[in-house]
């Protein structure tokens, strides 16, 4: 699987946009590509002005679209998450010429690359959906994820690298020497290794991206430094952070849908740049749909599931909306004892600090509809008893309702029907149709 096939794959299913008339970078195509993702669906820009190279974005933002890059069902994407991190594959050296190194560019330019100035307050174009791989100076293994670039020159780029990242653990122990950490970032990998960049994990992250796949990743070495590239990706990107030197960056949109502050951050020298014939940049909106479901979802959900099926049966479905930052667990059980919705929304807690309301709701709500879980709120919770706050938790320093520290009020909501009025009410539940048999 690369790019192109997996952009066949999502047209063939309905879940793409083609959008050919002309869109600007600078803040247009950003703006279309939200919509596009909003009404779920990802984007193909054919033409986009002062470029003659297309742009693709939002493809990872639906759980559909996730199922479809990895060859499964939908209910089978949270058990392939689970298992990725359990049967590691190796990757393997690509044999013959690498289609990402049919273009070499000793002299980077990156203003000659379609990077768009996604949402109305960023300052600057950002490589966005690039999967960045930086090698661990000790043990060798490579690393990926996601750290976002602000173009700041024709070779010089922000790089975002916060506390918890293993990139930034390999940069601190080789800048007090003076040295440089080398790195390769890949604009339009196989979409199996977009979904392990957002892993956190200790092992060569190429192995969760081959565990996905379910065959090893073709790889190469990269033609500046000593990191090896995934071989099919439509652009590789190749430089090395830089010892002793910040620069300032952002506002940027984050996850939560805010922006973030401007802050000094690490800068990265661009030493070459290769790429596919004719190849295709790919992006993502900040705070959109698809940033949420590959760092705050697709890796989450089965930890969740994990922790609510340890202490109940009758777990139906889980979900973390990417419309809720992942801040939102909902938990649907299917005919839950007294009490039991109560304890399964605290084991839910437990999962992740990120989270921060856990709802928990009865089989009958469709989990995946925002709509449905409203209306299981507006009518089937006893807020005198079917709610607790824990005050005093620790959340994410990024949501915009914690304190200076992190500290923020967490909250369960039972959602659930109490056994003796199920009979009483009854869901009024129409059959599914099919719209296009009607009109
Ligand atoms: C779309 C997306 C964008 C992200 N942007 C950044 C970023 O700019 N800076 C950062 O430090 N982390 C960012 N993250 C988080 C990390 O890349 C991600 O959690 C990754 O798994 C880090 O794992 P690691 O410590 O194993 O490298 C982003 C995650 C996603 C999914």
């Amino acid at each position: 699987m690369d790019l192109r096939k997996f952009i066949d794959i999502a047209r063939d299913a309905g879940e793409l946009y083609d959008i050919r008339k002309t869109v600007d970078p600078v803040r247009e195509l950003g703006a279309v590509l939200n919509a596009c993702e909003r009404a779920g669906k990802g984007a193909l820009f054919h033409s986009v002005k002062g470029y003659d190279i297309p742009v693709t974005g939002a493809l990872l933002s639906s759980q559909k679209r996730i199922a479809l890059a990895l060859g499964c069902e939908v209910s089978e994407v949270g058990a392939r998450m689970a298992a990725a991190t359990q049967k590691p594959i190796k990757p393997q050296a690509h044999q013959g010429a690498a289609p990402c190194q049919e273009v070499k560019v000793k002299s980077p330019d990156l203003g000659a690359w379609p990077i768009p100035t996604h949402s109305p307050l960023d300052p600057a174009p950002f490589v966005t959906a690039g999967v960045v791989i930086a090698r661990d100076p000790q043990s060798g293994r490579h690393n990926l994820s996601y750290n976002r670039m602000q173009i700041h020159g024709r070779d010089r780029a922000g790089i975002s690298m916060n506390i918890w990242r293993h990139i930034k653990a390999f940069f601190d122990r080789l800048e007090p020497q003076g040295k440089n950490l080398p790195f390769c970032v890949a604009i339009g990998p196989d979409p199996v290794v977009m979904m392990a960049g957002a892993f956190r994990y200790d092992g060569d992250e190429y192995e969760v991206a081959g565990s996905l796949r379910g065959a090893p990743i073709a790889v190469v070495r990269a033609t500046t430094c000593d990191v090896m590239v995934p071989a099919t990706a439509e652009i590789i990107i190749e430089g090395e952070v830089l010892a002793g030197e910040r620069q300032m960056e952002g506002p940027m949109a984050e996850f939560t849908g805010h922006y973030s502050g401007a802050d000094p951050k690490h800068v990265a020298r661009i030493t070459a740049i290769t790429h596919r014939a004719q190849p295709i940049f790919q992006t993502m909106n900040g705070g959109g749909y698809e940033h949420v479901s590959l760092g705050n979802m697709i890796t989450r959900e089965p930890l969740l599931e994990r922790f609510v099926r340890h202490i109940s049966p009758r777990v139906k479905a889980v979900h973390l909306p990417p419309y809720a930052a992942g801040f939102t667990a909902i938990v649907a059980l299917d005919n839950p004892e007294p009490g039991e919705a109560k304890n399964v929304a605290l084991a839910a807690m437990a999962a992740h600090v990120n989270f921060k309301t856990v709802i928990v709701v009865d089989a009958d709500v469709d989990i995946f509809d925002p709509a449905d879980v409203l209306w299981a709120l507006a009518t089937r919770t006893r807020w005198d008893h079917g709610f607790a706050a824990v005050p005093g938790a620790h959340g994410n320093e990024l949501d915009p309702s914690c304190d200076e520290h992190g500290i923020v009020t967490k909250v369960i909501i039972d959602a659930t029907l109490p056994a003796e009025k199920r009979a009483r009410y009854l869901k009024v539940a129409y059959p599914a149709v099919d719209l296009k048999n009607y009109l």
